[in-house]
């Protein structure tokens, strides 16, 4: 009866998002459901800032990482640690997925996890690499995290991936999205309505990026400093 209920729950959450469902053996699956449900982990691309949030994040063989493309337009593309800007051959790659002042729709890039190895994923656009905008799956500790972004910040420029891989493309509404985007530069450019801004997204990912204080360094630097005052903890639960 348990594994019958374990086996719902796994398709009803696998189907919940539009990837490709999880491939497990029979043993394979049996024993995952001993053990633990795949998990959804969203990890918000963009934004105010040009960033993966969070920055790591702890996965399961079979436990779907969704990249959500907020403001700017990005990219989830794997490197190395040795060449930490530049593709993987072979490696996987979401494509320039863009988002637009007013869009209601969220364009995701969904990969299967299909190992605990560590994982180094980078966005190809310009010089948002340089810039650290970089991220973990399934680091050996926050140490490699701090190295992978050092690293990045080191190079002189990216290399673009070629055709999307590993993954699979797709939308969500901006109400189902883990994150709020940036305010409209330009308000009277829009012409239409305002976006639709979800009241309150349930709090799966924390979306806390810090509001853009352009234009007030002084504010700035010390609302950063009061942030890290309150020491947010990587919103990743390792609950089973
Ligand atoms: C996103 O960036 C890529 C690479 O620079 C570019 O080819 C593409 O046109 C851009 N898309 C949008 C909507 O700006
Ligand atoms: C910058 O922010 C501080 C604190 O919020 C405020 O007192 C100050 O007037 C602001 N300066 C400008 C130029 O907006
Ligand atoms: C920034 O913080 C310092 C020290 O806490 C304080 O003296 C200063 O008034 C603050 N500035 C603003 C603009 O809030």
């Amino acid at each position: 009866m348990k594994l019958i209920v374990g086996s719902l729950l796994l398709a009803a959450s696998v189907s919940a998002i539009p990837a490709k469902p999880v491939m497990l053996g029979t043993s394979g699956l049996r024993a995952n459901l001993k053990t633990r449900q795949a998990k959804v982990i969203p990890v918000v691309v963009g934004g105010p800032q040009d960033t993966f949030n969070p920055n790591s994040v702890t996965a399961a063989v079979g436990d779907i990482v969704q990249f959500q493309f907020s403001n700017g337009n990005h990219t989830a593309t794997q490197s190395t640690l040795e060449a930490p800007c530049t593709p993987l051959n072979g490696g996987v790659n979401s494509g320039h997925i863009p988002f637009k002042d007013g869009q209601t729709d969220v364009g995701t890039f969904s990969m299967v996890v299909s190992s605990t190895d560590p994982m180094f994923m980078f966005c190809a656009t310009g010089p948002h690499c340089q810039e650290g905008q970089v991220m973990m799956i399934n680091p050996t500790g926050p140490q490699q995290v701090l190295d992978f972004v050092k690293a990045a910040q080191s190079t002189q420029k990216s290399v673009d991936g070629t055709a999307i891989a590993g993954g699979t493309t797709s939308q969500i509404t901006l109400a189902n999205a883990a994150f709020v985007p940036a305010p409209p530069k330009d308000p009277a450019a829009g012409g239409g309505a305002p976006p639709a801004v979800p009241p309150a997204a349930p709090p799966a990912a924390d979306p806390a990026a810090p509001p853009a204080a352009e234009g007030n360094a002084t504010a700035a630097a010390n609302s950063t400093a009061a942030t890290k005052g309150k020491s947010k903890r990587s919103p990743i639960l390792l609950a089973y």
